[in-house]
């Protein structure tokens, strides 16, 4: 049985995958510290859930190299699917030095300490931050990579180190997974469907930033933790980079309308300066990914919004109860479907 180390993997993207991996008889180990860059209590849950399902969750640093060496060896583990990151486009503007310092030094220890660890092959989530504006659509793996945020210059780091890994060692495997905007349950709360449905479900204004008809290729997770596993067990994926998304744009303005759609909701909707380190539109190339890989994404946009709003409302249902707010106010606000 292939055991595979996710770093991050109690995170959102990283709570999916795991629970795919084992969905498929792959042994996974849990590598994240439970960072606080929002609730850690939601990923300690997360963790929960995916050890009920035979994962071994380990409290470890990307930047604590002994520790992260030490798991590989006792954990026996054969290859490593690489997520822990400081995530956050808009966040990076404001902290760069932590983007950079997780992403980039944590990224080299990962490639490092794996490839002394005799790992046969480590998966890289990069971005498609890494690009920057848009030159033409949809972008294929050789678009030029021109970042406009400090998170996108770390990704792009990222990248570059990888490169390295593969000149200089090349028996050591590495293959770059680049993800367009992902959606689904559990997304981070820093993300647009996470505001929008929680937003409607409170019935709190929510800011659009830019006019709304900027456009995104709208990922839902399912799709992704498929594309993480071909890359770490196809041996096409071998050195190659991808771009991951639906191949579909969608402009934010019809997420919204979905989101009223599914929620039961009138939006209110106010209206912003779109943020500078945003690109206007992201549209992935995937036919790389289904030509190599056999990347096959089936659930869209529509299916994580319906996902998210299920899971907000679990939990709010479950902190309701927990202040002991009445139920009956509660229920008043369950949308229909
Ligand atoms: N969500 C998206 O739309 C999206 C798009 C493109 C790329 N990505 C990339 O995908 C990966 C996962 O993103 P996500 O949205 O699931 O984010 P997330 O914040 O939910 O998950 C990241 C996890 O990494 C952990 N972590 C942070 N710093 C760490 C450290 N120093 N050591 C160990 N663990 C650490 C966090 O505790 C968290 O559980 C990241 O690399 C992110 O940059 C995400």
């Amino acid at each position: 049985m292939t055991t595979i180390l996710v770093t991050g993997g109690a995170g959102f993207i990283g709570y999916h995958l795991a629970k795919y991996l084992l969905e498929r008889d792959v042994k996974v180990v849990v590598y994240d510290n439970f960072s606080d860059y929002y609730t850690p209590q939601l990923k300690w849950k997360n963790a929960q859930e995916v050890e009920k399902l035979g994962a071994t969750i380990v409290e470890g640093d990307i930047l604590d190299k002994k520790t992260l060496a030490r798991t590989l060896e006792k954990e026996n583990c054969d290859r490593v699917i690489h997520l822990a990151a400081q995530p956050g486009v808009r966040y990076s503007t404001i902290n760069p030095d932590k983007s950079l310092r997780i992403n980039v030094e944590g990224t080299s220890n990962v490639l490092n300490v794996s490839r002394e660890c005799n790992i046969s092959r480590v998966v890289i989530s990069s971005s498609s931050s890494v690009f920057g504006p848009t030159i033409f659509m949809p972008m294929n793996e050789g678009h030029p990579r021109n970042p406009i945020s400090f998170y996108g210059v770390s990704k792009l780091a990222t990248e570059n180190l990888v490169a390295v890994c593969r000149h200089l060692y090349p028996e050591f495997e590495t293959t770059i997974i680049r993800p367009y905007t992902v959606v689904g349950s559990r997304q981070r709360p820093d993300m647009a469907i996470n505001i929008f449905v929680s937003k409607a479900m409170t019935d709190e204004p929510i800011t659009v930033f830019g006019d709304g008809k900027q456009t995104r290729d709208w990922t839902n997770v399912e799709n992704m933790a498929q594309a993480f596993h071909l890359a770490a067990t196809k041996s096409a994926a071998k050195n190659e980079n991808f771009n991951i998304g639906a191949g579909t744009r969608i402009s934010v303005n019809r997420v919204l309308s979905m989101v009223s759609e599914v929620t039961n909701r009138e939006l209110h909707l106010e209206y912003a300066e779109m943020n500078r380190a945003d690109v206007r539109d992201t549209f992935a190339d995937i036919s790389k990914a289904k030509r190599l890989l056999g990347y096959d994404p089936k659930k869209t946009i529509f299916d994580a919004i319906e996902d998210f709003t299920e899971y907000w409302i679990t939990q709010h249902y479950s902190n309701q109860l927990l202040t002991n707010e009445s139920s009956s106010q509660a229920a008043s606000s369950i949308p229909v479907k």
